[in-house]
């Protein structure tokens, strides 16, 4: 067994990996990711890791295999599972908690990321963390109870009222920015999630782009969007609706989708203008 400072060392490692691997250069994140303790949010080990051809066993309990680029089952026979974390480096730089903020995690699992979300928030900040599934909602309580900038609650993270949030973190896919999310926003708030289709998390490896992680920037009326990355996520409870999901389909086969800067909250943009456009809600190139 691993003396905890060794496992010191080598979580300082795996932050500086998982930062490095998708260019990101954040102090804070860095520190986040080599302070809080992936087997404490996953719960004792053998845990099980996700590979292409199935999950495999790590052979006891060093968390060792952990701090490492991969996905961990949380409820493995469901799929569910505690994500990548070069994925979540590149995802919390783009919505960039700053202390004193108000954090909304969407999607918190067993609350390893919401863990990393507190911390450059700080105790002047917050997090609040929704998850849909009672059991992960149960342990995501008990994991984060030591954290007094943490709140969990469970229930549908569409349809629980927020208050107003700089940060709305989701990670589950949707078919379309949910309004709730959008009016929560403070000025100059970042809600970050991913619009994902139908084929963006079906068996095998991810076919082309089904799916992607936008940064969505509340300046005054207006929603500024840029994209981060392709993204493949478990679908949401209540997040997908078969008509956005068609229209997005429709936008990612096409392609264009690195070329979109703006949401708009209705349906009436010009089509040339338009990367994907669905009853209330368009992504449009300007
Ligand atoms: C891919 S898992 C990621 C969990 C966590 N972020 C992690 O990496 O460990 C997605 C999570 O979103 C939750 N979820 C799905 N729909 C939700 C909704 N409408 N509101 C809140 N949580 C939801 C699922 O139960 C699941 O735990």
């Amino acid at each position: 067994m691993k003396s905890e400072a060794q496992l010191a060392e080598i979580r300082r490692a795996y932050a500086r990996q998982t930062l490095s691997l998708v260019g990101v250069s954040s102090p804070e994140l860095e520190n986040a990711f080599a302070t809080v303790k992936r087997e404490h949010y996953l719960g004792p080990g053998p845990w099980k890791i996700f590979r292409w051809t199935g999950y495999e066993e790590t052979p006891n309990d060093d968390p060792t295999p952990l701090y490492d680029n991969v996905l961990v089952g949380i409820i493995p026979e469901r799929g569910l599972n505690n994500g990548q974390p070069s994925g979540h480096a590149m995802w919390l730089a783009a919505a960039a908690p700053r202390p004193g903020e108000h954090v909304v995690h969407i999607g918190a699992g067993v609350g390893y990321y919401t863990a990393i979300l507190a911390e450059p928030v700080g105790s002047p900040g917050r997090v609040t963390a929704i998850e849909h599934e009672l059991q992960l909602a149960a342990r995501a309580k008990a994991n984060l109870a030591h954290l007094p900038n943490v709140t969990v609650l469970q229930g549908d993270g569409a349809t629980i009222p927020l208050d107003p949030a700089d940060v709305i973190y989701v990670n589950a896919g949707a078919t379309r920015p949910v309004d709730a999310w959008l009016d929560a926003l403070k000025e100059g708030g970042r809600l970050v999630i991913p619009l994902t289709t139908n084929a963006a998390f079906g068996a095998g490896p991810p076919r082309g782009a089904q799916g992607a992680m936008f940064r969505i920037e509340r300046r005054g009326d207006e929603f500024h969007v840029s994209i981060v990355s392709g993204a493949a996520f478990i679908p949401g409870e209540g997040l997908r609706d078969p008509v956005s999901e068609a229209a997005l389909a429709a936008g990612f086969a096409r392609g264009g989708v690195e070329s979109v800067t703006r949401l708009y909250r209705t349906d009436d943009v010009p089509e040339e203008q338009a990367w994907v456009r669905a009853p209330g809600w368009s992504l449009a190139y300007r």
